[in-house]
């Protein structure tokens, strides 16, 4: 049995600021009415070459230099994303080409914004298990690209960033100590975003178009998904620290999935505990659905907010419905990286795509060559044969 330690962490955040002012430029609100209703004053929007596999990428390789260990050592990478550009490929297996972490497995995991603690708690089973020894979890999302920007009651909650988590097995007792995942899927229709599976079939007509959604933008039912989620925050922490054998006194810092303030507030009220217990980034970087809770993660370290030996919890809630959380013993003290160390670190990813579109190159020249490998050269071969006959 092994402990799953968090060893390294990365975020970013794309150039690009909107802010509410902007934002009423748009649609009928205010900066004043967001930033009172919500907490946020500003999202940051990816620009035309930044995707979920760009951020995510970029989180990947900053949180690997923190952790110190090369992507070659890397046998798990989990992408929690409600917006990956391709059912398949995956993010992950994008992520993984581009980082060069040629042994890894790789995959995408849906469940909304609680998708980075479901994907910790998976990638803390496999090292616990010693199925794998490091591993990768990322939160990345481009909401701005599923945004309806006429809906006021949405588009003035989130925004785009990844962020990025290294775990490392070890058997000194620490890491990840209890999760709880939970779900409720009567409440789906309460926070949707539709796929486009929306080709129809030639022989049934209009009839194979099954979905009733007209477009593939997120839709919400504010007030209940405000409502629940202030109910399962609560509960999920109080039910994460039972398993843990913790009291709430023994936490130092909660980092919540950023939705709005005033549901981290109720919840903090349900919970009897003052609201800066929970780390809150959200009037800079706004909801950022499944990687608010590393994005957060990350600005925490960098305020000082987490020492070794602290218990801090991840809880988040969203689509689905789903919500989670995670007990994790902190016991890593940033390292000191020199910028010519952090350069040195990056070069290996230019040598991974150099090595991925070499082999890229290859599998095509294969092809032409080796043409007998194609299916239809098989049947050609094969018809051939059989003239010969
Ligand atoms: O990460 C996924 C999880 N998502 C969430 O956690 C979101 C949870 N829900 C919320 O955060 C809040 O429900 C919202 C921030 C979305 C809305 O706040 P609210 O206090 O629940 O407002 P409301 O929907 O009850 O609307 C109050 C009023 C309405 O006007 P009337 O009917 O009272 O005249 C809305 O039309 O505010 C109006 N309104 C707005 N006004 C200005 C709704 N959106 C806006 C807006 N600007 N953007």
């Amino acid at each position: 049995m092994k402990y799953a330690h968090i060893v390294g962490w990365g975020s970013v955040l794309p150039d690009k600021v909107l802010t509410n002012d902007d934002l009423a430029e748009l649609v009928d609100t205010s900066d004043e009415w967001i930033f009172r209703r919500t907490g946020i004053r500003q999202r940051h929007i990816a620009g035309p070459k930044e995707t979920t596999t760009t951020l995510a990428f970029e989180a990947a390789a900053r949180a690997l230099v923190v952790a110190g260990i090369p992507p070659s050592q890397i046998e798990m990478i989990i992408v929690a994303t409600s917006t990956q550009e391709h059912i398949f490929p995956s993010t992950a297996s994008r992520v993984q080409d581009f980082l060069g972490a040629t042994k890894a497995g790789a995959f995408d995991l849906g469940a909304a914004c609680s998708g980075f603690v479901y994907a910790l708690s998976m990638a803390a089973q496999a090292i616990a298990t010693e199925s794998v020894r490091n591993a990768i979890v990322i939160g990345a999302e481009t909401m701005s690209r599923v945004l309806d920007w006429e809906d006021r009651g949405t588009c003035i909650l989130f925004g785009d960033g990844a962020g990025a988590v290294v775990l490392q097995g070890s058997s000194i007792p620490g890491g990840v100590m209890a999760s709880t995942l939970r779900s409720d899927g009567s409440g789906g229709e309460m926070l949707s975003l539709p796929a486009v599976y929306q080709n129809p079939v030639p022989m049934l007509g209009k009839e194979s178009l099954h979905s009733r959604h007209k477009k593939n933008t997120i839709t919400m039912n504010g007030r209940q998904v405000f409502r629940f989620a202030t109910k399962v925050l609560s509960e999920s922490v109080e039910d994460v620290l039972e398993k843990a054998g913790l009291s709430i006194d023994d936490v130092s810092l909660i980092v919540p999935h950023q939705a709005n303030v005033r549901i981290i507030e109720s919840a903090a009220k349900r919970l009897k505990i003052s609201p800066d217990k929970f780390y809150m980034n959200l009037e800079t970087a706004s909801n950022t659905s499944a990687a608010s809770i590393p994005i957060a993660l990350c600005d925490a370290i960098k305020s000082n907010r987490l020492h070794p030996d602290d218990n801090v919890v991840f809880v988040g809630f969203g689509g689905g419905l789903t919500w989670g959380a995670t007990v994790v013993k902190w016991d890593v003290t940033p390292p000191e990286i020199s910028p010519l160390d952090r350069e040195l670190k990056r070069a290996r990813y230019i040598v991974a795509r150099g090595r991925s579109r070499l082999k890229q190159i290859g599998r095509n020249i294969g092809a032409r060559l080796g043409g007998s490998f194609a299916p239809d050269a098989t049947l050609k071969d094969a018809e051939k044969g059989r003239k010969v006959k």
